[in-house]
């Protein structure tokens, strides 16, 4: 039996990839969340449930103390919890900014360092980073949330030549625009735009409403189903692979960034964001 442990299941991917991994006879999974309250219906699946905030380190502690006494080690950990903290450089907030970054970064590293010990003494594990096609190209006045996915890019890639020697597998997941709260908390960061003085305030704008309609927009969006099946692909499979890219407009995005250089895809933003 394979212990899997997710974060950030409240809602979103985190609550597809319990509901798809939940299923399986050869997974016992943890389902976790801050408000513990918000995945109780989640029991119902067969996932067990505890408490973690990956911006506190009692909590995170605690959580992973709860499954390696119940099963001596986590086998597998699904790192997913995050958020979009959007703003023009200039103008974010970098307090907010900071806060996103304890989430997206340092929440990820430090549940990361708690559960590597436990892996190692077992000769073996997974960890598996919910990054993001954010993580490999960037927009405008996504910035900071791009680098805490640029971040979890790097981390990501030195933790994999790091703990290969101890039977240790690490894989990123890295999905396009997914139909979850994603979008209403960037919209929420960006704030209400009635400042006439900001200088981004078009910008900002522009880059709402392509947001809005590109997630209502079928040939660009998915659902968090979508994900769950590949985070489940990265969770058993034999030889996980480094990447996995969710979505086929992703890949092409990332791969006409490659193809036009930067120069060129800050010409196809500027048309797009006009
Ligand atoms: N949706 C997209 O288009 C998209 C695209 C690329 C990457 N992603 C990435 O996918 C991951 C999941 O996001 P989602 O799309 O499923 O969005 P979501 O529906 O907003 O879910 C985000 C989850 O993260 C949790 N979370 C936030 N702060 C936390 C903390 N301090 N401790 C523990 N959990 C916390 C939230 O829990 P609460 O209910 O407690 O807030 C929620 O369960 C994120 O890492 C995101 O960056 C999403």
């Amino acid at each position: 039996m394979t212990t899997v442990l997710i974060t950030g299941t409240s809602s979103g991917i985190g609550r597809a990839t319990v509901e798809r991994l939940a299923r399986r006879p050869d997974l016992t999974v943890y389902a976790t969340a801050r408000n513990v309250a918000a995945i109780a219906d989640l029991a119902a699946t067969g996932a067990r449930l505890l408490p973690l905030d990956v911006t506190d380190a009692a909590s995170m502690a605690a959580a992973v103390a709860t499954v390696e006494a119940a099963h001596g080690q986590i086998d597998v950990l699904v790192n997913n919890a995050g958020y979009g903290e959007y703003g023009p450089i200039e103008t974010a907030d970098l307090d907010r900014v900071r806060t996103q970054f304890e989430t997206n970064v340092f929440g990820l590293a430090r549940l990361t360092q708690l559960v590597l010990p436990g892996m190692r003494r077992a000769g073996r594990g997974r960890i598996v980073n919910v990054s993001s096609m954010g993580g490999r190209i960037v927009f405008p006045v996504g910035g900071y949330y791009h680098a805490s996915k640029y971040a979890v890019e790097a981390i990501s890639d030195a933790l994999r030549q790091e703990v290969r020697p101890f039977g240790i597998q690490v894989a990123v997941v890295e999905p396009g625009l997914i139909r979850t709260r994603f979008g209403a908390t960037v919209a929420r960061s960006l704030g209400s735009g009635s400042d006439v003085n900001d200088p981004y305030r078009d910008l900002v704008a522009a880059v709402d409403r392509t947001m809005t309609a590109s997630y209502a927009n079928p040939l660009l969006a998915t659902t968090p189903d979508r994900v769950a099946r590949v985070i489940e692909r990265a969770v058993t499979a034999r030889r996980p692979r480094t990447r996995y890219l969710v979505t086929l407009a992703a890949q092409g995005m990332v791969h006409t960034r490659r193809l036009l250089g930067a120069r060129m895809f800050d010409l196809v933003n500027r048309l797009q964001f006009r």
